[in-house]
């Protein structure tokens, strides 16, 4: 297990929630992987056991459905960001965008680190297998019983 593993899971399950903002639009444009992106505020609260690194969990979008989910906290090494992002690819088909509407999630496991590659092509073939890492992951009992804490019925806040 990496170190930045068996660091982050001393605060895992981990909540988060916030309002969706802009990233750069890379993700559904280039990647074909949207990912909703939370304010500063949010990634600057996060403990320092999450640095870093790629995770799966469960997140909901204005207290809807939960659904699985994938996201990298860091500084995307491949497009070499000047700012740490935490970008969140729920693992379902959305119609639409959901900018300004709130992102509720819960860090279950770490995956892996974030790495820089050589080409989008490998970029994208990491996030395909991430997904299904996840899936294998959250099918778990106890990490499934995540997607029911009360965490994600509380209605306040939308
Ligand atoms: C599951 C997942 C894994 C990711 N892994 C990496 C990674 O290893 N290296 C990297 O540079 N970016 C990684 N990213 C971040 C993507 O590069 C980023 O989401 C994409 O650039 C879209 O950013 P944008 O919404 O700001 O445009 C990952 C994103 C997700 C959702």
């Amino acid at each position: 297990m990496s170190s930045l593993g068996t660091m982050a899971r001393k605060v895992l399950p981990f909540f988060a929630k916030g309002r969706v903002v802009r990233g750069f639009g890379r993700g559904s444009k280039e990647l074909g992987v949207p990912t909703a992106n939370f304010p500063d505020d949010v990634v600057e609260n996060l403990p320092e056991e999450l640095c870093c690194g790629v995770y799966c969990g469960f997140a909901s979008i204005d207290n809807g459905t939960v659904y699985p989910m994938c996201l990298s906290i860091g500084w995307n090494p491949y497009y070499k960001n000047e700012k740490r992002t935490m970008e969140t690819h729920i693992i379902h088909n959305f119609s639409e965008d959901f900018y300004d509407q709130q992102l509720k999630l819960v860090i279950v496991d770490f995956i892996r680190p974030m790495l820089d590659f050589t080409s989008l092509d490998e970029l994208k073939s990491a996030i395909a297998s991430d997904i299904v890492t996840s899936h294998k992951i959250l099918a778990n009992d106890a990490a499934a019983a995540l997607s029911k804490h009360e965490f994600f019925l509380l209605d306040e806040d939308v």
